[in-house]
């Protein structure tokens, strides 16, 4: 077999074309660094997959800048604040007041859209359908993987750097030794139900809400389409959930003496999204870098999974600039210390969020009535305020 293979030769390999994987790639191309993606899912499949729709004005700034499109500013919604709402009322929050920043709603499969699109503007070399099989040399100066494509061709792609970017089951992070790493993570006893439906917006800002029914996360998509989540068991089956029996859990998650409404539409996309805290330390071996999901997943209460994978971008997109320009490796050494900082601070405001707002299973009342004492403590308080404010629009890039 191994006489069939084609070798090719590249200088940053990227495994992996989601949204992390594509920015690097087209950061790279943009500076004239040679590189080549190879993604086992086919852009049909990664387009049709839901994921958190905020960005930090960080991540819309890296996606305009660098040139990716505009459409991010004329598609996306700008908003300036949020809504918890507990005990049945609104607490908003004002995060142009409070931190001068705003976020973007922009959900993440557009942001694969345009990314994708970009590169095949650009030329680049992405394939999709093709399957990592080996990851080789990882402690030498060329590090090499394989892959087979959609047509069965067998490659081999020999590099100066590769890239982990494959996501949250990813395989180039089992690939590392065991004795050279270590992962920390917690599951969570709940997951969310999320729905997509054909609905006016309910409200201005999002709405996260604390309830005795547990946790519901009014978001949006567009002016006729609306995401929203509700906390329910992990194992939940989406086919014992009407649109009526969706609709009545969402509303009494948000019932309140205001009498607020949700305005309902026809539900036209169900699922289940387990989640969980990880993070692997260190994010490199070798010349093994790791990146977005494949190196830290955050539960989606405080929407930092891909602001956060951009942020890695940005750290290692720098590093791998400076060994380009100078042949020195300082700043690809520092990488992980460097992006684990932003990782911890992130993966702390994920649980907090988390477990602010979701009711605890088993329903132990004391740990319910906490998490409201704690949201009252935040919202009663210019500083509370501003500490959830600062943490959900983005603390500054490095
Ligand atoms: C979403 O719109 O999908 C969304 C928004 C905010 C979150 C999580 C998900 O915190």
């Amino acid at each position: 077999m191994t006489a069939t293979r084609t070798i090719i030769k590249t200088q940053v390999g990227i495994v992996g074309g989601g949204p992390a994987g594509l920015m690097l790639s087209h950061l790279l191309a943009k500076t004239g660094i040679e590189n080549l993606v190879v993604e086992m899912r086919d852009h049909e499949t990664i387009r049709n997959t839901h994921r958190a729709g905020i960005l930090e004005a960080q991540a819309v700034k890296m996606l305009v800048e660098s040139g990716v499109n505009g459409r991010v500013l004329t598609h996306g919604d700008e908003h300036a604040g949020i809504d918890l709402r507990f005990n049945g009322e609104s607490h908003p929050l004002d995060f142009t007041e409070l931190v001068d920043a705003t976020v973007t709603l922009y959900a993440q499969n557009e942001v694969f859209v345009d990314l994708a699109a970009a590169r095949e503007l650009d030329g680049g070399d992405v394939r999709f359908s093709a399957e990592v099989t080996e990851l080789l040399d990882l402690e030498t100066d060329t590090p090499k993987f394989r892959f087979t494509d959609a047509e069965g061709t067998e490659f081999e792609v020999h590099c100066d750097v590769l890239v982990g970017a494959d996501g949250s089951r990813s395989f180039c992070r089992r690939q590392i030794p065991e004795t050279n790493r270590q992962d920390f993570k917690i599951e969570y006893p709940f997951a969310w139900f999320g729905i997509l439906t054909e609905a006016p917006k309910s409200s201005p800002e999002l709405i996260y809400a604390n309830s005795p029914h547990g946790f519901a996360l009014i978001s949006q998509r567009s002016e006729t389409v609306q995401r929203m989540y509700f906390q329910c068991d992990p194992n939940e089956n989406v086919d014992d959930w009407s649109q009526d029996r969706i609709w009545t859990e969402l509303q009494r998650r948000v019932d309140g003496p205001d009498n607020f409404q949700l305005k309902t539409g026809n539900i036209f996309d169900k699922s289940v999204l387990k989640f969980r805290s990880f993070v692997r330390e260190p994010l490199s071996h070798g010349r093994l870098f790791l990146i977005g999901d494949a190196g830290h997943t955050v539960p989606p209460t405080g929407a930092k999974g891909l602001n956060l994978a951009f942020a890695d971008v940005k750290v290692l997109f720098e590093a791998l600039d400076s060994f380009y320009a100078t042949k020195n490796d300082t700043l690809l050494h520092g990488y992980s210390d460097k992006a684990l900082k932003r990782v911890w601070k992130a993966q702390n405001f994920s649980y907090w969020m988390t477990s602010m707002l979701h009711t605890p299973v088993g329903g132990d009342p004391f740990m319910a009535k906490r998490a409201l004492g704690e949201l009252e403590t935040v919202t009663s308080s210019r500083f509370g305020q501003q500490y959830l404010a600062e943490s959900y629009t983005g603390w500054p890039h490095g």
